[in-house]
């Protein structure tokens, strides 16, 4: 593979950022700078006039800002089919929309083509890495492997597991106490498991879907086969919590019934955490165990407002995720908004805001940290794969017009710091300031003069 260079605007995290500062603490900030590629990998990176030598391919994207991709810890592949669909709430949106259109991913072929659609989709928004919820049927998770084999992107998926109130044709089969279920993780296991940038996820729907037999079933998978990452959805609405605490009359909490089967670890993401108290929190922390904050998603259901602060207070991982369709954008720059005003509901004290810092760096090396892979993903370091997105700092007349405020280009107004620069990016920016995504220094896609153009890979 050749060796290239990307001029541009570097801005990634060497750490955490602490909560409320826009000072420069973990970040990572290299304007007009050329990233170094090589084999696919990032290399180095030099100032903007002191260009690498000719055997490296040079790109000058001068002007546009170059980040480490997104990854989206928590997002549905089978719910773009029903994204902004009116009028209920997490149960009934459930029964009404989201069984429905995960029927039809019973058929390989509608497998395909979706899990192609929606690969296709994230790098458009600029996510290179997701952790993803396919169906309950073992071809829909076959087509997700199969489709970021082919694009080489990282991909963390599993089979759904629901053995109880869902409608028959999602039903993982009860009278065999769940062997063909198992039978079925077994075999994706074996064949995708550590396969390329593939992992699995023993997928749990949520506590409400899987029998005890069958959570304790998810339990064995991961005690049996190291490595195994887990998925699943808590406390996210007051009537599931309900329904949750009626199922599981000895559990002492709805975190606690995912404890007690052997669920929690530090490779498990739990979406939404929202209806938790201080002692689940602490076990969180315990574990190693990471919400998947999805803010759209929590706004669009009305399941409530997501405690960030209080998270951080307790010590546990968040990271930032889209949960498309209960989310309403792919994009993890509207999350990352979403996100802001979730907290700014909650009245914190002043100087309790979340910075654009902490959202950007949950959306990428807080989030690979989470997952284990901050070796891989998440960063502009040397040795990291270079999953990237080329980013315009402006789209539109308002935007463009806001940057230049900050970079001090309005007469009359001082210039900003770099945190109110990316501040705006991040509130006023979507997926149409993507230039382009790479995946492994591969230009997947690319919106051009003429419109968007993608790159299967392979
Ligand atoms: N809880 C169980 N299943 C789902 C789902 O598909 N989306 C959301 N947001 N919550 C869930
Ligand atoms: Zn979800």
């Amino acid at each position: 593979m050749t060796r290239m260079a990307i001029r541009a605007d570097l801005l990634d995290f060497t750490s955490a950022p602490p909560w409320g500062s826009t000072g420069l603490g973990g970040v990572r900030w290299r304007p007009d700078h050329w990233l170094l590629i090589d084999g696919g990998r990032i290399a180095g990176a030099v100032p903007g006039e002191q260009p690498p030598g000719e055997d490296w391919q040079r790109d000058d994207q001068r002007g546009r800002l170059l980040m480490p991709g997104f990854i989206d810890t928590h997002v549905h592949c089978p719910q773009l089919d029903v994204i902004a669909s009116h009028g209920k709430g997490l149960l009934d949106w459930l029964e009404t929309y989201t069984f429905p259109a995960e029927r039809r991913f019973a058929d390989p072929a509608v497998a395909a083509q979706g899990a192609a659609h929606f690969l296709d989709a994230l790098l458009a928004h600029g996510t290179t890495a997701a952790v993803v919820f396919p169906t309950v049927h073992a071809v829909s998770a076959e087509a997700l492997f199969a489709a970021a084999t082919q694009r080489g992107m990282r991909l963390i998926t599993g089979k759904v597991l629901m053995d109880r109130h869902a409608p028959d044709s999602l039903r993982d089969a009860p009278h065999d106490e769940g062997a063909a279920a198992e039978r079925a993780c077994e075999a994706l296991i074996q064949r995708w498991h550590g396969q390329g940038r593939n992992a699995y996820a023993v997928t749990v729907r949520f506590a409400v879907t899987s029998t005890p037999q069958q959570l304790a079933m998810a339990g064995g998978l991961l005690a049996r086969h190291a490595g195994l990452y887990m998925q699943t959805h808590v406390a996210e609405n007051r009537d599931e919590v309900r329904w949750v605490a009626d199922l599981f009359p000895q559990a002492r909490s709805y975190l606690d019934v995912y404890d007690q089967a052997g669920l929690l670890n530090e490779r498990a993401v739990l979406a939404h955490g929202i209806w938790l108290d201080a002692q689940d929190r602490a076990r969180l922390r315990d574990s190693g165990a990471q919400i998947a904050f999805c803010p759209s998603s929590n706004l669009f259901l009305g399941s409530g407002l997501f405690d960030w602060p209080a998270a951080i207070q307790a010590g546990h991982q968040v990271s930032l995720a889209t949960d498309v369709g209960g989310g309403t954008s792919l994009s993890m720059l509207r999350t990352a908004a979403e996100a802001y005003k979730v907290v700014a509901l909650q009245g914190h004290q002043v100087g309790s805001q979340l910075s654009a810092w902490t959202a950007l760096h949950a959306a990428t090396l807080g989030a690979a940290h989470g997952l284990g892979l901050a070796h891989e993903i998440g960063h502009l370091g040397a040795g990291a794969l270079a999953d990237l997105a080329l980013w315009d700092w402006a789209v539109g007349p308002v935007a463009t017009h806001r940057d230049a405020v900050a970079r001090g280009q309005v007469a009359g107004l001082p210039a900003q710091d770099l945190h109110a620069r990316v501040f705006a990016w991040m509130l006023l920016g979507d997926e149409r300031n993507l230039h382009r995504a790479y995946v492994a220094g591969r230009p997947l896609y690319e919106r051009g003069p003429h419109g968007p153009r993608f790159a299967s890979g392979a």
